[in-house]
């Protein structure tokens, strides 16, 4: 099991911070996660710090996730084992208190921090992280700014490439998300990319006012899914006139899409990313927002976003069985509007090569190019 994680987690980027978890949904339970292809086990100790450590049990394989805690361990449901968060075994139950622990009694652990309601993980095995994560700074803006998050972490179907090309992808939205975004235009927007000096990540900007002129429809926000939301969307949702349409893609798996008007930034969608294992990721998403801010637009927004997440879990985990798999369909023919979601795969490889891993796609991306 041991050696098939470790071939698992070659397929992802793991020397980099992704959120494990929402700080509510890790409680006084361990919380079981798969995250980079490794079964991880995460904790908060007495203190209420939290940690995570490799859900193998090296006893007999006991899932540590199925345990509890004990002070500031994890003991197993098993034999009752307990390891620390740096991983170390602090309790053979069945031996006399004071004999020995062998030291070569341990789990790998993983560096977790916690900051803006996320729980971080650097995937890496007994690694000292050289920096902290990068918390986009929308999660740090103040009221009025109202945010609607899901509970927790969604485990979706699709790759990781997949689950992210799709997330950079405007021109699904008009057919996938017909009912989600009323709104969406089957014609993307002229994205200017720009790539972050760091070249960790990207931003798209398009100026909305050609596509408006053309398809007025695309001013409406999202209150789409069905009548009751129709009607009452248009009683609780602003009608808002972007002047402009932004994306940004950063290597911890966040993607956030801004829209603009005339007055300033008005909402962003976003969604954190991390890989599960080589067909899965887990998706944590939400809307921050600085409109329409009353109580029925709350609970529309609340309903947004897994209505989404649902919606592409399905195109995704129902696409033919070649194209499922950690580098997508071989030599996907690129149309113009790929242009948008191609620069993750120079990222995301560069990230993957400078770790000595292979890339599972073609870095042109391309069979043929429109
Ligand atoms: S399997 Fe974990 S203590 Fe035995
Ligand atoms: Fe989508």
């Amino acid at each position: 099991m041991r050696s098939g994680e470790a071939a698992l987690s070659q397929l992802f980027v793991t020397r980099n911070w992704y959120v494990a978890a929402t700080s509510s949904e890790l409680r006084s339970e361990p919380l079981g996660r798969m995250i980079c292809g490794r079964r991880m086990a995460l904790f908060r100790d007495a203190g209420g710090r939290p940690h995570a450590v490799s859900a193998t049990c090296p006893h007999r394989g006991a899932d540590l996730a199925r345990g509890r805690v004990v002070g500031s361990s994890l003991e197993c449901p098993f034999h009752g084992l307990c390891f620390d968060g740096a991983g170390a075994c602090t309790r053979i139950p069945s031996q006399d208190p004071g004999a020995p622990i062998p030291r070569a009694l341990r789990v790998p652990s993983f560096a977790v921090a916690e900051s803006h309601g996320l729980v971080w993980i650097w995937p890496e095995p007994d690694d000292q992280p050289p920096h902290a994560p990068e918390v986009p700074e929308f999660l740090g803006l103040p009221a009025p700014w109202r945010l609607s998050m899901l509970p927790g972490g969604r485990l979706c179907s699709g790759s990781y490439l997949n689950s992210l090309e799709n997330a950079l992808d405007d021109a699904h939205l008009a057919f996938v998300h017909k009912r989600t975004v009323p709104g969406a235009s089957e014609r993307v927007a002229p994205f200017r990319i720009e790539i972050a000096p760091d070249r960790r990540g990207y931003w798209g900007i398009a100026d909305m006012a050609d596509i408006i002129a053309q398809d007025p429809a695309v001013a409406d926000v999202s209150a789409g899914g069905g009548l009751l939301e129709d009607l009452l969307g248009r009683f609780a949702m602003e009608q808002l006139t972007p002047v402009q349409k932004s994306y940004r893609y950063h290597l911890s798996g966040n993607v956030c899409i801004t829209t603009t008007d005339a007055s300033g930034p008005r909402d962003h969608t976003f969604a954190f990313f991390t890989p599960s294992d080589a067909e899965q990721t887990l998706l944590f998403g939400g809307v921050l927002r600085n409109h329409s801010l009353n109580p029925v637009a709350d609970w529309l927004f609340a309903r947004y976003m897994p209505a989404l997440t649902s919606e592409d879990a399905k195109i995704l985990g129902e696409l033919v069985p070649e194209a499922r798999g950690p580098g997508g369909l071989a030599r996907p023919f690129v149309i113009r509007a790929d242009r948008q979601s191609f620069p993750f795969r120079r990222i995301y490889g560069d990230a993957l090569a400078a770790e000595g891993k292979p890339v599972p796609w073609a870095l042109d991306g391309a069979g043929a190019a429109a």
